[in-house]
């Protein structure tokens, strides 16, 4: 797929978008212009002649292990233990970056463009590491989106939002910045 991604600006016409869920449709119809404006998302859009075919909006943030839900202290042990061998185990906070709202239209789904705008994510996230510290690429997920996740490799952190319309997940990107290292 050779469509190239473009950075919203105040001077851009979006052009329609429907990717089935009126919130994700609104986001980047109504709101996408002020976020970027008052810094607080970077949205990214696939657009053909006529039509917008996917959006991502981003953000800086950190994961908060106070907002986490672990079923228990151990598990949340367990979790800092996996994720930080080294002695940092008493950071509360560890730096991210959040997937605000992705979306591909309904045309476009299921033709590998969540996937190609994955792969950017990461690489972007990858890169970051070399002037600013970013461990966790993060996303509160759809219920419907959640097999998508999982296939790029997202974890969940607990089971306690097993119920919940969205779940927290996380990729960690430690393991792809060790693999670069390694070669
Ligand atoms: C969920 C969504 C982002 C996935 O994007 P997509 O372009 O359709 O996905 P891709 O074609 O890149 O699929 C990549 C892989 O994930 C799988 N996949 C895609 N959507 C899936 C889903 N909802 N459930 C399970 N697996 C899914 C594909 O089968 C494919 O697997 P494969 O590589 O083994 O063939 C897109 O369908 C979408 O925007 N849906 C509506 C809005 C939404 O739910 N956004 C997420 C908000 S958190």
């Amino acid at each position: 797929m050779n469509i190239k991604e473009k950075r919203i600006d105040h001077t851009m016409i979006i052009k329609p978008f429907d990717c089935g869920d009126e919130d994700l449709n609104e986001f980047l119809l109504e709101k996408s212009n002020n976020y970027q404006m008052e810094l607080l998302a970077t949205t990214f859009v696939f657009e053909d002649e006529i039509k917008t075919l996917a959006y991502y909006s981003i953000f800086n943030d950190s994961l908060k292990i106070e907002n986490i839900s672990f079923s228990s202290k151990n598990a949340l042990k367990n979790f800092i233990r996996r994720l930080v061998p080294h002695p940092k185990r008493h950071l509360k906070h560890y730096p991210a970056i959040k997937i605000g709202r992705l979306a591909i239209s309904k045309q476009a789904q299921k033709s590998g463009l969540g996937r190609k705008i994955m792969d950017t994510i990461i690489d972007y996230a990858i890169k970051q590491n070399e002037r600013c510290a970013c461990k966790f690429i993060l996303v509160d997920a759809y219920k419907d989106a959640l097999g998508f996740y999982e296939k790029m490799q997202f974890e969940y952190f607990s089971e306690n939002d097993l119920n919940d319309e969205t779940r927290q997940m996380y990729l960690d990107i430690t393991p792809l910045i060790n693999a670069q290292r390694a070669n």
